[in-house]
């Protein structure tokens, strides 16, 4: 294992939703929300807003975090669900915008643990000497594949971006062990169904609503929790670092009462887990880059310190990464 965060960087839109606001647009309560979420507001991306400006302040500040140039790039990896366009994605959008040259770039689809993923791979492409310096990008707008008039997930989401520079590390520092895993007998537990090549949009999927996200929460529910343990637990195992060690764990932000069994189950105090869904939401593959950031910039998260980094979503997918920052 042989690469580490050089630079980080994030970004929020600047439009705010409140739980109050929601109570105007649904059958909810901010009280519901709060206890069954923790969640109080939300970023939304403005309607007239290209989600591409999202991953640009998001890596513009990570570059600037990291001391380097955009020419300094070898490799961009874009991790979303929702890309600007299904073809070709969101990748090339961002690297014309940065002005990325002619290097390699590709999105990235792993669900809510494409960041996790987005960071194996490019620990993995190090590692076997292919690229050097890599740009990994988490960035979702998923308010516009939410439906607004459906409250079971209306709630849930907002928008972001997080943006990491990854480049080689002396062995002791970086990325110490990985766990990734998926279970395809669970793919219908999260999906956007129509606009793909098995149900093309159409006026019938439109009418039916199948160009939103939906999920099987209480499913989901069931399954985060120990997905996430399972996978720190052997990503912890696989870097030889025992739990007393760790510094912080930085979870995937879908609902703090899943955050919570993970911390009771890991035996961690809740102290030593990153929390900011109740400002952001569930920011799916931005979650842990806006998370990670914003606790380096107040101070909490200090560099040296071990990290975990765990996540699960959409496929479903799931993974942990434990790194010396
Ligand atoms: N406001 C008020 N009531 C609500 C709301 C709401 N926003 N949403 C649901 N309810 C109601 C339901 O209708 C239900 O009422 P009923 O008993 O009369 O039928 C009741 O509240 C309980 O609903 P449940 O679905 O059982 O509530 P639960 O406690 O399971 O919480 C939640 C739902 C928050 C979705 C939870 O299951 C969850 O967090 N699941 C995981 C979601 C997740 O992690 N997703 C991650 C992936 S996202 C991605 O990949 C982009």
């Amino acid at each position: 294992m042989s690469s580490r965060i050089l630079g980080i960087g994030s970004y929020l839109p600047p439009k705010v939703l409140t739980n109050a606001d929601l109570e105007r647009l649904v059958d909810t309560s901010d009280e519901w929300i709060r206890q069954r979420t923790g969640i109080v507001k939300r970023r939304i991306l403005e309607q007239d807003s290209d989600p591409t400006i999202m991953g640009i302040e998001a890596s513009k500040q990570a570059l600037k975090d990291g001391g380097i140039s955009a020419e300094q790039l070898d490799l961009l990896i874009y991790a979303t669900n929702f890309p600007n366009m299904i073809s070709p994605g969101s990748a090339p959008f961002l690297a014309q915008a940065l002005d990325l040259g002619q290097i390699p770039f590709f999105d990235l689809k792993a669900g809510c643990s494409g960041f996790v993923y987005g960071l194996v791979v490019a620990n993995g492409l190090i590692d076997a000497g292919v690229f050097e310096r890599i740009l990994l990008v988490g960035s979702e707008a998923l308010s516009r594949v939410t439906d607004w008039k459906d409250r079971k997930t209306c709630v849930l989401f907002g928008d972001g971006a997080g943006a990491v520079i990854i480049e080689r590390a002396p062995s002791g520092e970086g990325v110490l062990g990985v766990s990734l895993h998926a279970d395809g007998k669970k793919a219908h537990l999260l999906r956007l169904e129509a606009g793909g090549i098995q149900i093309p949009v159409s006026h019938e999927t439109i009418d039916a609503g199948r160009h939103f996200f939906k999920m099987e929460g209480k499913e989901v529910f069931k399954s985060a929790v120990t997905m996430m343990e399972f996978s720190s637990r052997e990503a912890l195992a696989n870097a030889g670092i025992e739990l007393a060690d760790v510094d912080w764990i930085i979870p995937h932000q879908a609902n703090i009462r899943i955050i919570r069994a993970l911390a009771q189950r890991m035996k961690i105090p809740m102290d030593q887990i990153i929390v900011n869904i109740d400002r952001v939401a569930n920011t799916s593959t931005a979650s842990i880059p806006l998370a990670l950031d914003e606790a380096y910039r107040d101070g909490r998260i200090k560099r040296g310190q071990i990290l975990v980094l765990t996540a699960f979503g959409a496929g479903v997918t799931y993974g942990a990464v434990v790194m010396k920052f």
